[in-house]
């Protein structure tokens, strides 16, 4: 059955979609199937990968204050809050916010079960930040996972400017975002309907966002297979 509020195929290749269908196509997937999500990044260690880059980042230090960018149901927060523990760190304060009601929703069922207190949740659009609170500005470290993926190409280096704007001077961006392979066209542009990305466009795109230190790095061992499907990115805001 066609969903009516879905572009026709044929309007899909006539133009780019806008940002408000990309929004709506983002919110309608990742409502209806959170759950085959949990369980394909489960299947390939996704949030262990996570995890084991924040345990090498040098950009964590005690007392931070971090932003999650598109949480979701809070994978990529849960595996910097690990690695923190690990690292006998803990963070001043974490903030996160994400598109879809269903996500944040599950990201608090799961806070509350972890009996975690100090994470605030809002819902937002990485494209329209104002809404966010007036204190949400001055973050040590922002991480953004999977989720620049769903917004418009032609949105990429402006949502990447708003983020960097939330950095304080010299704070980091913790960028994971999908790249442009043989297998992640079928595997994510086409069942996840998301952007695919080289790593020269992420480079311009980091550029024109004002981003004047970045570096590519890689998943460490044992998640190499990881750096298939994704560029791992540490970006500084001068
Ligand atoms: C693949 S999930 C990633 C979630 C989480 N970061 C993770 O790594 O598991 C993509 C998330 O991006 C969110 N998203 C998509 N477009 C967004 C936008 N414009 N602003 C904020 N969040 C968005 C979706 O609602 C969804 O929760």
């Amino acid at each position: 059955m066609m969903d009516a509020a879905r572009p026709i195929p044929s309007e899909r290749k006539a133009r780019e979609p806008t940002a408000t269908d990309a929004e709506k196509g983002a919110s309608e997937i990742y409502s209806a199937r959170i759950d085959s999500y949990l369980r394909f990044i489960r299947w390939v260690g996704y949030p262990q990968g996570l995890r084991a880059v924040f345990m090498r980042s040098p950009a964590l230090h005690p007392d931070l204050r971090i932003l999650d960018a598109g949480c979701g149901t809070g994978v990529t927060t849960f595996a910097l809050h690990a690695a923190l523990e690990a690292r006998g760190l803990s963070a001043r304060r974490i903030d996160a916010f994400d598109l879809t009601p269903a996500m944040l929703e599950r990201f608090r069922i799961r806070l509350a079960s972890a009996e975690i207190e100090d994470v605030h949740l809002m819902q937002a659009n990485v494209l329209d930040l104002e809404t966010l609170p007036e204190d949400w500005k001055g973050y040590d470290v922002v991480i953004t996972a999977s989720m620049l993926e769903y917004i418009p190409r032609s949105d990429l280096a402006r949502a990447l400017g708003g983020l960097r704007r939330r950095l304080r001077e010299g704070g980091t961006l913790h960028l994971f975002i999908t790249r442009n392979n043989f297998l992640m066209r079928p595997l994510i542009q086409r069942w996840w309907s998301a952007n695919l990305y080289t790593r020269e466009e992420l480079r311009g795109a980091l550029e024109e966002a004002g981003f004047v230190e970045f570096g590519f790095g890689h998943f460490p061992f044992p998640h190499r297979h990881l750096d298939l499907w994704g560029h791992v990115v540490r970006a500084r805001a001068r």
